[in-house]
């Protein structure tokens, strides 16, 4: 199996920050329009800086590892970088070999994009 394989495995299998916060400042869910699943994320932010993060999900292997790679990736960062973040920074935590299933292993940073755009506007 290749490095990356396993690394999604490893986070399917045992998924970081999942779960849900009580009082989150960001709460969305987003779902993949091509299979319907879908991943909701909930952010704790204090002065501009993501204090905690969980997610939950339904979906293939691919979508929910990297729900749970991204939560870790973005505990502890400002607002500003989360909305500066590019596909290329989640694709290459994942390895930097999905070329196919792009809409499977981006789904939860859509779903860190529109909830960062909600929170703009309310
Ligand atoms: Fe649905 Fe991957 S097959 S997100």
């Amino acid at each position: 199996m290749a490095p990356y394989e396993e690394l999604i495995l490893e986070h399917w299998r045992n998924p970081r920050n999942k779960g849900s916060l009580e009082n989150p400042d960001i709460d969305v869910v987003e779902a993949n329009p091509l299979c319907g699943d879908v991943v909701r994320l909930q952010l704790s932010v204090k002065e501009g800086t993501v204090k905690d993060v969980r997610f939950e999900g339904q979906g293939c292997a691919i979508s929910q590892a990297a729900a749970s790679l991204l939560t870790e990736m973005i505990k502890g960062k400002t607002v500003s970088e989360l909305e500066e973040m590019k596909d290329e920074e989640l694709l290459s935590a994942l390895g930097g070999v999905i070329k196919t299933r792009l809409s499977c292993a981006l789904l939860p940073l859509r779903a860190l994009r529109k909830g960062l755009s909600e929170r703009g506007k309310g």
